[in-house]
Protein backbone atom coordinates (compact mmCIF):
# COMPACT_ATOMS: atom_id res chain seq x y z
CA UNK A 1 0.00 0.00 0.00
CA UNK A 2 1.66 3.17 -1.21
CA UNK A 3 0.94 6.25 1.21
CA UNK A 4 -0.70 9.71 -0.75
CA UNK A 5 2.25 11.47 0.43
CA UNK A 6 5.12 9.33 -0.76
CA UNK A 7 3.07 9.09 -3.88
CA UNK A 8 3.10 12.87 -4.32
CA UNK A 9 6.75 12.86 -4.00
CA UNK A 10 7.67 10.13 -6.27
CA UNK A 11 5.05 10.67 -8.98
CA UNK A 12 4.89 14.50 -9.35
CA UNK A 13 7.80 15.99 -8.32
CA UNK A 14 5.78 19.50 -8.51
CA UNK A 15 3.82 18.34 -5.91
CA UNK A 16 3.87 21.26 -3.19
CA UNK A 17 3.05 20.82 0.12
CA UNK A 18 0.39 18.39 1.23
CA UNK A 19 -0.91 18.64 4.71
CA UNK A 20 -0.36 16.00 6.87
CA UNK A 21 -3.99 15.12 7.07
CA UNK A 22 -3.63 13.47 3.81
CA UNK A 23 -0.22 11.36 5.40
CA UNK A 24 -3.62 9.06 6.21
CA UNK A 25 -4.87 8.65 2.80
CA UNK A 26 -3.09 5.61 0.67
CA UNK A 27 -3.46 5.20 -3.14
CA UNK A 28 -4.11 1.60 -3.47
CA UNK A 29 -2.55 1.63 -7.16
CA UNK A 30 -0.33 4.51 -7.42
CA UNK A 31 -0.76 4.34 -11.35
CA UNK A 32 -4.40 6.24 -10.46
CA UNK A 33 -2.73 9.38 -9.60
CA UNK A 34 -1.78 10.68 -12.94
CA UNK A 35 -0.55 14.34 -14.10
CA UNK A 36 0.66 13.80 -17.97
CA UNK A 37 -1.73 14.43 -20.37
CA UNK A 38 -2.88 11.42 -22.55
CA UNK A 39 -2.34 12.21 -26.16
CA UNK A 40 -2.89 9.98 -28.85
CA UNK A 41 -1.76 7.11 -26.40
CA UNK A 42 0.90 8.30 -25.13
CA UNK A 43 1.64 10.10 -21.47
CA UNK A 44 3.35 13.16 -22.83
CA UNK A 45 4.95 15.57 -19.89
CA UNK A 46 4.72 19.30 -21.00
CA UNK A 47 6.96 22.14 -20.34
CA UNK A 48 4.07 24.09 -18.69
CA UNK A 49 1.84 23.06 -15.69
CA UNK A 50 -1.09 23.98 -13.70
CA UNK A 51 -1.83 23.51 -10.39
CA UNK A 52 -4.52 21.51 -8.86
CA UNK A 53 -5.75 22.53 -5.55
CA UNK A 54 -8.23 20.62 -2.72
CA UNK A 55 -10.94 23.32 -2.05
CA UNK A 56 -11.15 22.73 1.37
CA UNK A 57 -7.63 23.53 2.12
CA UNK A 58 -6.66 25.51 -1.08
CA UNK A 59 -3.02 23.48 -0.59
CA UNK A 60 -1.83 22.57 -4.16
CA UNK A 61 -2.18 18.48 -4.45
CA UNK A 62 -0.52 17.99 -7.64
CA UNK A 63 0.66 20.16 -11.03
CA UNK A 64 -0.86 18.14 -14.02
CA UNK A 65 0.78 19.25 -17.74
CA UNK A 66 -0.97 22.08 -19.26
CA UNK A 67 -2.05 21.53 -23.04
CA UNK A 68 -1.31 23.70 -25.83
CA UNK A 69 -3.90 24.38 -29.15
CA UNK A 70 -0.96 22.61 -30.91
CA UNK A 71 -1.44 19.41 -28.51
CA UNK A 72 -4.92 19.63 -29.32
CA UNK A 73 -4.75 20.12 -32.98
CA UNK A 74 -2.74 16.57 -32.67
CA UNK A 75 -5.06 14.53 -30.79
CA UNK A 76 -7.86 15.80 -32.85
CA UNK A 77 -5.95 14.79 -35.96
CA UNK A 78 -5.07 11.45 -33.94
CA UNK A 79 -8.62 10.83 -32.86
CA UNK A 80 -9.81 11.39 -36.83
CA UNK A 81 -7.12 8.57 -37.83
CA UNK A 82 -8.13 6.40 -35.58
CA UNK A 83 -11.78 6.57 -36.00
CA UNK A 84 -11.41 5.29 -39.45
CA UNK A 85 -10.34 1.97 -37.54
CA UNK A 86 -12.58 2.19 -34.39
CA UNK A 87 -15.79 2.87 -36.22
CA UNK A 88 -15.19 -0.74 -37.95
CA UNK A 89 -14.61 -2.78 -34.65
CA UNK A 90 -18.10 -4.79 -33.60
CA UNK A 91 -20.95 -3.65 -31.50
CA UNK A 92 -19.58 -6.35 -29.29
CA UNK A 93 -16.17 -5.60 -29.36
CA UNK A 94 -16.94 -1.72 -27.79
CA UNK A 95 -19.16 -3.33 -25.54
CA UNK A 96 -16.69 -5.78 -23.98
CA UNK A 97 -13.95 -3.00 -23.36
CA UNK A 98 -17.00 -0.38 -22.14
CA UNK A 99 -17.86 -3.41 -19.89
CA UNK A 100 -14.15 -4.01 -18.58
CA UNK A 101 -13.50 0.21 -18.43
CA UNK A 102 -16.88 -0.11 -16.13
CA UNK A 103 -15.54 -2.80 -14.15
CA UNK A 104 -12.10 -1.31 -13.65
CA UNK A 105 -13.92 1.34 -12.00
CA UNK A 106 -15.49 -0.09 -9.18
CA UNK A 107 -12.55 -2.29 -8.45
CA UNK A 108 -10.92 0.87 -8.17
CA UNK A 109 -13.56 2.87 -6.79
CA UNK A 110 -11.36 3.72 -3.47
CA UNK A 111 -8.70 5.63 -5.19
CA UNK A 112 -10.87 6.96 -7.72
CA UNK A 113 -13.07 8.68 -4.70
CA UNK A 114 -9.81 9.88 -3.39
CA UNK A 115 -8.84 11.61 -6.25
CA UNK A 116 -12.54 13.45 -6.52
CA UNK A 117 -12.67 14.49 -2.53
CA UNK A 118 -9.10 16.14 -3.32
CA UNK A 119 -9.52 17.90 -6.19
CA UNK A 120 -13.40 18.70 -6.09
CA UNK A 121 -13.61 18.63 -1.94
CA UNK A 122 -16.97 16.63 -1.60
CA UNK A 123 -17.13 13.88 1.05
CA UNK A 124 -15.27 10.56 0.19
CA UNK A 125 -18.54 9.10 1.05
CA UNK A 126 -20.46 11.25 -1.84
CA UNK A 127 -17.04 10.97 -3.75
CA UNK A 128 -17.19 6.59 -3.67
CA UNK A 129 -21.28 7.24 -4.77
CA UNK A 130 -19.98 9.67 -7.69
CA UNK A 131 -17.35 6.46 -9.00
CA UNK A 132 -20.15 3.84 -8.78
CA UNK A 133 -22.79 6.32 -10.86
CA UNK A 134 -19.94 6.64 -13.46
CA UNK A 135 -19.15 3.17 -13.45
CA UNK A 136 -22.67 2.77 -13.96
CA UNK A 137 -22.27 4.63 -17.60
CA UNK A 138 -20.08 2.60 -18.89
CA UNK A 139 -21.92 -0.45 -17.86
CA UNK A 140 -25.31 0.28 -19.11
CA UNK A 141 -23.78 1.96 -22.66
CA UNK A 142 -21.69 -0.90 -22.40
CA UNK A 143 -25.15 -2.68 -22.48
CA UNK A 144 -26.61 -0.30 -25.36
CA UNK A 145 -23.69 -0.80 -27.91
CA UNK A 146 -24.58 -4.02 -29.36
CA UNK A 147 -28.53 -2.12 -29.69
CA UNK A 148 -27.73 0.89 -31.69
CA UNK A 149 -31.10 -0.99 -33.91
CA UNK A 150 -32.27 0.99 -37.49
CA UNK A 151 -35.79 0.76 -38.37
CA UNK A 152 -37.23 -1.52 -41.69
CA UNK A 153 -39.62 1.01 -42.78
CA UNK A 154 -42.69 -0.43 -45.35
CA UNK A 155 -42.12 0.89 -48.92
CA UNK A 156 -44.19 2.24 -51.28
CA UNK A 157 -44.32 -0.88 -53.45
CA UNK A 158 -43.11 -4.61 -53.02
CA UNK A 159 -40.02 -4.22 -54.82
CA UNK A 160 -38.64 -0.88 -52.83
CA UNK A 161 -37.29 -1.72 -49.28
CA UNK A 162 -36.84 1.57 -46.84
CA UNK A 163 -34.49 1.10 -44.21
CA UNK A 164 -32.79 3.47 -41.34
CA UNK A 165 -29.34 2.81 -40.02
CA UNK A 166 -27.54 4.84 -37.16
CA UNK A 167 -23.53 5.45 -37.78
CA UNK A 168 -20.98 6.79 -35.46
CA UNK A 169 -19.98 10.99 -36.12
CA UNK A 170 -16.55 10.72 -35.95
CA UNK A 171 -13.87 12.82 -33.57
CA UNK A 172 -16.52 13.87 -30.59
CA UNK A 173 -14.98 17.22 -28.40
CA UNK A 174 -15.70 16.44 -24.87
CA UNK A 175 -15.76 19.74 -22.00
CA UNK A 176 -16.94 18.25 -19.12
CA UNK A 177 -17.70 20.06 -15.43
CA UNK A 178 -15.92 20.57 -11.97
CA UNK A 179 -18.90 19.03 -10.01
CA UNK A 180 -19.26 15.58 -11.41
CA UNK A 181 -15.23 15.21 -12.78
CA UNK A 182 -15.85 11.40 -13.10
CA UNK A 183 -19.78 10.80 -13.95
CA UNK A 184 -20.64 13.64 -16.51
CA UNK A 185 -17.16 12.31 -18.08
CA UNK A 186 -18.42 9.37 -18.62
CA UNK A 187 -22.03 10.14 -19.26
CA UNK A 188 -20.21 11.77 -22.75
CA UNK A 189 -17.49 9.34 -23.33
CA UNK A 190 -19.41 6.07 -22.96
CA UNK A 191 -22.34 6.32 -25.39
CA UNK A 192 -19.74 8.08 -27.65
CA UNK A 193 -16.99 5.29 -27.93
CA UNK A 194 -20.51 2.72 -27.46
CA UNK A 195 -21.41 3.97 -31.15
CA UNK A 196 -17.38 3.74 -32.63
CA UNK A 197 -16.97 7.26 -31.93
CA UNK A 198 -13.04 8.79 -30.75
CA UNK A 199 -12.86 11.25 -28.53
CA UNK A 200 -10.78 14.05 -27.16
CA UNK A 201 -11.88 15.39 -24.03
CA UNK A 202 -11.03 18.82 -22.55
CA UNK A 203 -11.55 18.32 -18.14
CA UNK A 204 -12.43 21.50 -16.09
CA UNK A 205 -9.12 23.14 -14.73
CA UNK A 206 -10.19 22.16 -11.54
CA UNK A 207 -10.68 18.76 -11.43
CA UNK A 208 -8.44 16.82 -14.41
CA UNK A 209 -6.84 14.05 -12.01
CA UNK A 210 -10.62 12.31 -11.96
CA UNK A 211 -10.63 12.58 -15.95
CA UNK A 212 -6.64 11.28 -16.55
CA UNK A 213 -7.66 8.07 -14.45
CA UNK A 214 -10.40 7.33 -17.01
CA UNK A 215 -8.17 7.69 -19.66
CA UNK A 216 -5.46 5.07 -18.14
CA UNK A 217 -8.39 2.63 -17.28
CA UNK A 218 -9.47 3.36 -20.76
CA UNK A 219 -6.10 1.57 -21.83
CA UNK A 220 -6.69 -0.66 -19.93
CA UNK A 221 -9.61 -1.81 -20.28
CA UNK A 222 -8.28 -2.53 -24.17
CA UNK A 223 -9.40 0.66 -26.12
CA UNK A 224 -6.96 1.21 -28.92
CA UNK A 225 -4.28 4.52 -28.82
CA UNK A 226 -6.14 7.65 -29.90
CA UNK A 227 -9.61 6.52 -28.84
CA UNK A 228 -10.21 8.73 -26.59
CA UNK A 229 -7.39 11.44 -25.81
CA UNK A 230 -7.37 13.41 -22.50
CA UNK A 231 -5.63 17.20 -22.32
CA UNK A 232 -5.39 18.79 -19.69
CA UNK A 233 -5.45 22.85 -19.82
CA UNK A 234 -5.87 26.31 -18.65
CA UNK A 235 -6.80 27.42 -21.70
CA UNK A 236 -10.20 26.98 -21.34
CA UNK A 237 -12.39 29.42 -23.55
CA UNK A 238 -9.22 29.02 -26.77
CA UNK A 239 -9.33 25.21 -26.52
CA UNK A 240 -13.14 25.61 -26.61
CA UNK A 241 -12.94 27.90 -29.58
CA UNK A 242 -10.61 25.25 -31.21
CA UNK A 243 -12.83 22.17 -30.64
CA UNK A 244 -15.99 24.31 -31.96
CA UNK A 245 -14.25 25.71 -34.88
CA UNK A 246 -12.54 22.83 -35.88
CA UNK A 247 -13.88 20.40 -39.39
CA UNK A 248 -12.81 17.12 -38.13
CA UNK A 249 -14.43 17.41 -35.06
CA UNK A 250 -17.95 16.24 -36.24
CA UNK A 251 -19.89 16.95 -32.39
CA UNK A 252 -19.23 18.68 -29.02
CA UNK A 253 -20.70 18.15 -25.88
CA UNK A 254 -20.58 20.41 -22.77
CA UNK A 255 -21.80 20.84 -19.15
CA UNK A 256 -21.74 24.61 -17.93
CA UNK A 257 -23.61 27.36 -17.49
CA UNK A 258 -25.96 28.69 -20.21
CA UNK A 259 -23.42 31.60 -21.09
CA UNK A 260 -20.76 29.47 -21.76
CA UNK A 261 -22.95 27.22 -23.49
CA UNK A 262 -24.11 29.73 -25.88
CA UNK A 263 -21.08 31.12 -26.72
CA UNK A 264 -19.98 27.69 -27.80
CA UNK A 265 -23.15 26.75 -30.31
CA UNK A 266 -22.22 29.96 -31.38
CA UNK A 267 -18.92 29.50 -32.52
CA UNK A 268 -19.70 25.95 -33.87
CA UNK A 269 -22.20 27.52 -35.87
CA UNK A 270 -19.38 30.48 -36.90
CA UNK A 271 -15.92 29.17 -36.66
CA UNK A 272 -16.20 26.36 -38.32
CA UNK A 273 -17.20 24.51 -42.61
CA UNK A 274 -19.10 21.81 -41.07
CA UNK A 275 -22.95 22.01 -39.62
CA UNK A 276 -21.63 20.22 -36.26
CA UNK A 277 -24.29 18.15 -33.72
CA UNK A 278 -24.11 19.96 -30.13
CA UNK A 279 -25.03 18.47 -27.18
CA UNK A 280 -25.61 21.51 -24.18
CA UNK A 281 -26.27 20.39 -20.47
CA UNK A 282 -26.75 23.79 -19.15
CA UNK A 283 -28.26 25.81 -15.89
CA UNK A 284 -30.97 24.73 -14.33
CA UNK A 285 -33.53 26.42 -11.62
CA UNK A 286 -35.18 23.73 -9.91
CA UNK A 287 -38.73 24.18 -8.36
CA UNK A 288 -39.33 22.10 -5.84
CA UNK A 289 -43.19 21.56 -4.96
CA UNK A 290 -44.72 20.30 -1.55
CA UNK A 291 -48.34 21.04 -1.98
CA UNK A 292 -50.49 20.38 1.64
CA UNK A 293 -51.16 16.79 1.02
CA UNK A 294 -47.47 16.01 0.57
CA UNK A 295 -45.98 13.01 3.11
CA UNK A 296 -43.65 15.97 4.75
CA UNK A 297 -41.27 13.06 6.10
CA UNK A 298 -40.55 11.84 2.30
CA UNK A 299 -40.35 15.42 1.04
CA UNK A 300 -38.20 16.38 4.17
CA UNK A 301 -35.58 13.44 2.92
CA UNK A 302 -36.05 14.62 -0.45
CA UNK A 303 -35.16 17.94 -0.40
CA UNK A 304 -31.73 16.92 1.86
CA UNK A 305 -30.49 15.42 -0.98
CA UNK A 306 -31.95 17.47 -3.59
CA UNK A 307 -31.41 20.67 -2.20
CA UNK A 308 -27.80 20.13 -0.21
CA UNK A 309 -26.09 16.89 -2.19
CA UNK A 310 -22.57 18.46 -3.18
CA UNK A 311 -23.29 21.40 -1.51
CA UNK A 312 -25.72 22.48 -3.49
CA UNK A 313 -23.36 22.36 -6.45
CA UNK A 314 -25.40 20.33 -9.40
CA UNK A 315 -27.37 21.59 -11.95
CA UNK A 316 -30.77 19.75 -10.70
CA UNK A 317 -30.37 20.74 -6.96
CA UNK A 318 -33.91 22.62 -5.47
CA UNK A 319 -33.23 26.21 -6.69
CA UNK A 320 -36.72 27.52 -5.48
CA UNK A 321 -38.32 25.25 -2.75
CA UNK A 322 -42.53 25.84 -3.00
CA UNK A 323 -44.24 25.00 0.21
CA UNK A 324 -47.81 25.17 0.76
CA UNK A 325 -49.04 27.71 3.25
CA UNK A 326 -51.01 24.80 5.53
CA UNK A 327 -47.41 23.07 6.14
CA UNK A 328 -44.93 25.72 5.09
CA UNK A 329 -44.10 26.42 9.11
CA UNK A 330 -44.07 23.36 9.87
CA UNK A 331 -41.67 21.94 7.03
CA UNK A 332 -39.47 25.04 7.44
CA UNK A 333 -39.01 24.05 11.10
CA UNK A 334 -38.20 20.25 10.64
CA UNK A 335 -36.23 21.46 7.84
CA UNK A 336 -33.67 23.34 10.60
CA UNK A 337 -34.03 20.44 12.75
CA UNK A 338 -32.87 18.09 10.99
CA UNK A 339 -29.76 20.40 9.32
CA UNK A 340 -28.72 21.09 12.75
CA UNK A 341 -29.00 18.08 13.89
CA UNK A 342 -27.14 16.10 10.50
CA UNK A 343 -25.05 18.35 8.97
CA UNK A 344 -21.45 18.29 9.59
CA UNK A 345 -19.21 20.79 7.38
CA UNK A 346 -15.72 20.23 6.49
CA UNK A 347 -12.74 18.55 4.93
CA UNK A 348 -14.21 15.70 2.91
CA UNK A 349 -11.55 13.11 3.92
CA UNK A 350 -13.07 13.74 7.47
CA UNK A 351 -15.52 10.90 7.95
CA UNK A 352 -17.63 12.68 9.89
CA UNK A 353 -18.19 15.49 7.70
CA UNK A 354 -21.59 15.40 5.27
CA UNK A 355 -21.08 18.94 3.25
CA UNK A 356 -17.66 20.08 1.99
CA UNK A 357 -16.66 23.18 0.67
CA UNK A 358 -17.87 25.12 -2.25
CA UNK A 359 -15.43 25.27 -5.80
CA UNK A 360 -13.97 28.60 -5.64
CA UNK A 361 -14.02 31.81 -3.56
CA UNK A 362 -15.75 33.20 -5.90
CA UNK A 363 -18.61 31.13 -5.89
CA UNK A 364 -18.61 31.85 -1.90
CA UNK A 365 -19.09 35.38 -2.82
CA UNK A 366 -21.56 34.24 -5.13
CA UNK A 367 -23.81 32.91 -2.58
CA UNK A 368 -23.19 35.39 -0.31
CA UNK A 369 -24.30 38.26 -2.26
CA UNK A 370 -27.47 36.37 -3.66
CA UNK A 371 -28.15 35.85 0.50
CA UNK A 372 -27.19 39.41 1.44
CA UNK A 373 -29.49 40.59 -1.57
CA UNK A 374 -32.78 38.08 -0.24
CA UNK A 375 -32.30 39.79 2.93
CA UNK A 376 -31.96 43.13 2.08
CA UNK A 377 -35.56 42.56 0.11
CA UNK A 378 -37.36 40.99 3.20
CA UNK A 379 -36.10 36.97 3.06
CA UNK A 380 -35.43 36.21 6.91
CA UNK A 381 -32.85 33.18 7.34
CA UNK A 382 -33.72 30.77 9.34
CA UNK A 383 -29.85 29.10 9.62
CA UNK A 384 -26.55 29.73 8.16
CA UNK A 385 -26.79 32.38 6.05
CA UNK A 386 -22.82 33.17 6.51
CA UNK A 387 -19.57 32.25 5.26
CA UNK A 388 -17.79 29.68 7.58
CA UNK A 389 -14.64 31.33 7.49
CA UNK A 390 -13.22 29.64 10.31
CA UNK A 391 -12.97 26.52 7.94
CA UNK A 392 -11.43 28.07 5.10
CA UNK A 393 -12.57 30.52 2.40
CA UNK A 394 -14.28 28.20 0.55
CA UNK A 395 -16.79 27.02 2.64
CA UNK A 396 -20.22 28.46 2.81
CA UNK A 397 -23.02 27.49 5.89
CA UNK A 398 -25.84 25.26 4.71
CA UNK A 399 -28.32 27.80 5.07
CA UNK A 400 -32.35 28.21 5.05
CA UNK A 401 -34.11 31.27 3.68
CA UNK A 402 -37.77 32.03 4.38
CA UNK A 403 -40.32 34.57 2.70
CA UNK A 404 -38.46 34.63 -1.06
CA UNK A 405 -40.08 35.53 -3.53
CA UNK A 406 -39.76 36.77 -7.16
CA UNK A 407 -38.27 40.15 -6.30
CA UNK A 408 -35.19 38.65 -5.58
CA UNK A 409 -32.55 38.03 -7.18
CA UNK A 410 -32.27 34.29 -5.36
CA UNK A 411 -35.68 32.90 -7.11
CA UNK A 412 -34.22 33.75 -11.02
CA UNK A 413 -30.32 32.50 -10.17
CA UNK A 414 -29.01 29.33 -9.96
CA UNK A 415 -27.11 29.67 -6.95
CA UNK A 416 -24.59 26.57 -7.30
CA UNK A 417 -24.67 26.71 -3.33
CA UNK A 418 -26.09 24.96 -0.21
CA UNK A 419 -29.18 27.69 0.19
CA UNK A 420 -32.22 26.48 0.71
CA UNK A 421 -34.93 29.22 -0.21
CA UNK A 422 -38.70 28.68 0.66
CA UNK A 423 -41.30 30.20 -1.42
CA UNK A 424 -44.79 30.10 0.23
CA UNK A 425 -47.63 29.81 -1.36
CA UNK A 426 -51.74 29.55 -1.59
CA UNK A 427 -52.75 27.35 -4.82
CA UNK A 428 -52.26 25.25 -7.81
CA UNK A 429 -52.17 28.06 -10.77
CA UNK A 430 -50.07 30.70 -8.38
CA UNK A 431 -47.56 27.98 -7.91
CA UNK A 432 -47.42 26.31 -11.44
CA UNK A 433 -46.88 30.19 -12.51
CA UNK A 434 -43.97 31.03 -10.08
CA UNK A 435 -42.44 27.80 -10.67
CA UNK A 436 -42.36 28.38 -14.52
CA UNK A 437 -41.29 32.17 -13.80
CA UNK A 438 -37.95 31.16 -15.32
CA UNK A 439 -35.95 30.78 -18.61
CA UNK A 440 -34.02 27.71 -17.96
CA UNK A 441 -35.95 24.19 -17.34
CA UNK A 442 -33.84 21.30 -16.56
CA UNK A 443 -35.36 19.73 -13.42
CA UNK A 444 -38.74 20.05 -11.11
CA UNK A 445 -39.96 17.84 -8.41
CA UNK A 446 -43.13 17.92 -6.51
CA UNK A 447 -44.84 16.24 -3.52
CA UNK A 448 -48.38 15.24 -3.58
CA UNK A 449 -50.23 11.77 -2.40
CA UNK A 450 -52.93 12.92 -5.54
CA UNK A 451 -52.76 11.22 -8.16
CA UNK A 452 -54.40 13.12 -10.44
CA UNK A 453 -52.77 16.21 -9.31
CA UNK A 454 -49.21 14.02 -9.80
CA UNK A 455 -50.27 13.84 -13.63
CA UNK A 456 -51.41 17.33 -13.90
CA UNK A 457 -48.21 19.07 -12.88
CA UNK A 458 -45.97 16.50 -14.15
CA UNK A 459 -47.45 18.06 -17.64
CA UNK A 460 -47.14 21.45 -17.00
CA UNK A 461 -44.03 21.61 -15.00
CA UNK A 462 -42.11 23.13 -18.08
CA UNK A 463 -38.85 20.74 -17.20
CA UNK A 464 -37.16 18.77 -19.01
CA UNK A 465 -36.98 15.73 -16.30
CA UNK A 466 -39.45 16.03 -13.05
CA UNK A 467 -39.29 13.70 -9.97
CA UNK A 468 -42.76 12.95 -7.99
CA UNK A 469 -42.21 12.17 -4.63
CA UNK A 470 -38.16 11.82 -5.22
CA UNK A 471 -35.78 14.63 -5.20
CA UNK A 472 -33.25 11.80 -7.10
CA UNK A 473 -34.03 11.14 -10.64
CA UNK A 474 -30.09 10.22 -11.64
CA UNK A 475 -29.93 7.26 -13.75
CA UNK A 476 -28.20 6.16 -16.50
CA UNK A 477 -30.98 3.95 -18.12
CA UNK A 478 -33.31 7.87 -18.29
CA UNK A 479 -32.56 10.76 -20.66
CA UNK A 480 -30.84 13.94 -19.09
CA UNK A 481 -31.53 17.48 -20.23
CA UNK A 482 -33.44 20.28 -20.10
CA UNK A 483 -35.69 22.54 -22.20
CA UNK A 484 -35.18 26.22 -22.33
CA UNK A 485 -31.95 27.79 -21.87
CA UNK A 486 -30.80 24.48 -19.84
CA UNK A 487 -29.64 23.43 -23.66
CA UNK A 488 -29.85 20.52 -25.94
CA UNK A 489 -29.94 17.14 -26.35
CA UNK A 490 -30.70 14.29 -23.83
CA UNK A 491 -27.35 11.87 -22.39
CA UNK A 492 -28.21 8.45 -20.39
CA UNK A 493 -30.51 6.69 -21.79
CA UNK A 494 -30.94 5.27 -25.41
CA UNK A 495 -31.54 8.91 -26.72
CA UNK A 496 -28.14 9.76 -25.42
CA UNK A 497 -26.34 6.65 -27.45
CA UNK A 498 -29.16 8.55 -30.56
CA UNK A 499 -27.33 12.04 -29.71
CA UNK A 500 -23.40 10.39 -30.62
CA UNK A 501 -25.14 9.02 -33.66
CA UNK A 502 -26.00 10.25 -37.38
CA UNK A 503 -29.12 8.32 -38.95
CA UNK A 504 -28.66 7.43 -42.31
CA UNK A 505 -32.17 6.40 -44.83
CA UNK A 506 -31.37 3.87 -47.33
CA UNK A 507 -33.72 2.79 -49.94
CA UNK A 508 -33.26 -0.54 -51.97
CA UNK A 509 -35.18 -1.04 -55.50
CA UNK A 510 -35.08 -4.58 -56.15
C1 LIG B 1 -25.03 17.89 -13.07
O1 LIG B 1 -25.09 18.59 -12.08
O2 LIG B 1 -24.57 18.34 -14.13
C2 LIG B 1 -25.46 16.45 -13.10
C3 LIG B 1 -26.08 15.96 -11.88
C4 LIG B 1 -26.58 14.54 -12.01
O3 LIG B 1 -26.26 13.83 -12.96
O4 LIG B 1 -27.32 14.14 -11.13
Amino acid sequence: MIRYSSLLTRRTTNAIRVSQRYYSQSFDDPDLFRTRALINGKWIKKPDSFPVRNPSTQEIVAKVSDCQLSDYEDAIVGAKAAFDEFRHTSPQERSDMLENLGNLLIENKQDLARLITLENGKPFADALGEVLYSASYFRWFSQEAVRMYGTVIPGPSGNKQMFSIRQPLGVVGIMTPWNFPSAMLARKVAPALATGNTCVVKPASETPLSALVIGWLCQQAGFPPSTCSILPTSKTPEVGKLLCGHDLVKKVTFTGSTRVGRLLMAQCAQDSKIIKKVSMELGGNAPFIIFNDADLDKALNGIIGCKFRQSGQTCVCANRIFVHKDVYDEFATRLVKRMISTFNLGDGFNEKVTHGPLISAAAVEKVSQLVEDAKQKGAEVLAGGKKAEALGPYFYRPTVLSGVNESMDIFHTEVFGPVASLVKFEDTEEVIRMANNTDVGLAGYFYTQDINRAQEIALRMETGMVGINTGAISDAALPFGGIKNSGLGREGSLHGLEDYTELKSIVLQA
